[in-house]
């Protein structure tokens, strides 16, 4: 990482201040930049990433001062929660002003914010007298991009910079949530867990019904292009492909001969889920480059991070199989682009 890339920022800067779209490196994911202001910039990172118009963008600032512009007065309860999780990976839904369109919102009265905790993006953020959208840089539908490489590799020239911040701490994106009087409603499960906001000792409800009909609420999502199978248990759900070329993706190493195929462990030991969050996207990617006809991904526990990390291969897969008690069970994933 190069915490003091100076001339990067410089240019950086440069070319938002111009309505250039720009590949900003935050905690989470890499994010596809622009001028919040700007409807130009807005419009031109719609089409680059190929999302659907209605499908709206995080906006990110550096300062807390910057949400007043942006956001009609919050509640003591959310400052407090700000207070502690900010910067980090923490989305949240506010009532929006005027001064952000409705292209941002994709026409809903509620803006999503955030505050990335990565000095480069925070050192960007704060140079600018405007705030940034941006969504993760990866075309829609595709694996989300945990290093600047991934990046370029979606989107090589069409972008006018890319800001090199090094691999994603995180490495899956923020958690959105909202305030619904004393109760926080998760949108998205995301790189804070729901236990560690139950330690801000109020309640925590996942929302029930899906807000808004985006791609990052439908089922198929952070896709690899190899087809990806979902399962509980990798070592029965092999047999089924006998004459295939399988990468497995497991949560720690596996038994020696249990699985046939290239096999890659998102962490080294067992419970490690910070470290199993950090490598999936980078772990997907390298399984799409490799010489398999398809991907067997292993079920995390519905622990801490582990059931946004199951949210996501549950997106990216196209079938899901769960074994109880001898019997199988196989959930179909239904494809919708966007
Ligand atoms: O970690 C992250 O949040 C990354 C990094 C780059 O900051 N960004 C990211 O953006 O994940 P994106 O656009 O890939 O996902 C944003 C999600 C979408 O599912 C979108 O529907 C939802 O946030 N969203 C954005 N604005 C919203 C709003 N006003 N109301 C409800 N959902 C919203
Ligand atoms: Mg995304």
């Amino acid at each position: 990482m190069k915490p003091y890339n100076l001339e990067g920022l410089a240019l950086a800067k440069k070319l938002l201040e111009s309505g250039g779209l720009i590949g900003m490196p935050t905690e989470t994911v890499y994010g596809l930049a622009a001028n919040a202001f700007m409807p130009k910039a807005i419009k031109k990172l719609y089409e680059v990433k190929g999302r659907p118009h209605y499908n709206p963008l995080i906006v990110h600032i550096g300062h807390l001062s910057q949400l007043e512009v942006i956001a009609k007065p919050l509640s003591p309860l959310m400052y407090q929660l700000l207070e502690q999780f900010w910067p980090g990976p923490l989305t949240v839904l506010c009532k929006k002003r005027a001064k952000i369109s409705a292209a941002v919102t994709a026409g809903s009265d509620m803006v999503a914010v955030r505050m990335p905790n990565h000095p480069l993006a925070l050192a960007l953020l704060r140079s600018l007298s405007f705030p940034l959208v941006a969504p993760s840089a990866n075309p829609s539908n595709r694996i989300s991009p945990t290093t600047a490489q991934h990046v370029q590799d979606y989107f090589g020239d069409q972008l006018s910079y890319i800001l090199d911040g090094g691999t994603c701490q995180q490495g899956i994106e923020s958690t959105i949530i909202s305030l619904d009087r004393q109760k926080i409603v998760i949108h998205r499960p995301g790189a804070i867990s729901k236990e560690a906001l139950e330690q801000f000792g109020i309640e925590v409800q996942y929302k029930k019904d899906q807000l808004i009909t985006a791609p990052g609420n439908f089922s198929k999502h952070y896709a690899p292009v190899k087809p990806m199978f979902l399962t509980d248990q990798p070592a029965i759900l092999q047999e089924s492909f006998q004459h295939k070329k399988i990468g497995f993706m497991t949560f720690c190493p596996p038994a020696d001969g249990q699985l046939r195929g290239r096999v890659f462990p998102l962490a080294t030991m067992a419970e490690d889920y910070s470290t199993a969050m950090r490598q999936l996207y980078s772990t997907m990617h390298q399984l799409d480059r490799e010489d398999v006809d398809l991907i067997i991904a292993e079920r995390l526990p519905e622990i801490g991070v582990g059931r946004a990390i199951n949210d996501r291969l549950k997106r990216a897969a196209v079938r899901q199989f769960i074994f109880e008690k001898n019997h199988l069970e196989a959930y179909e994933f239904t494809t919708i682009n966007g």
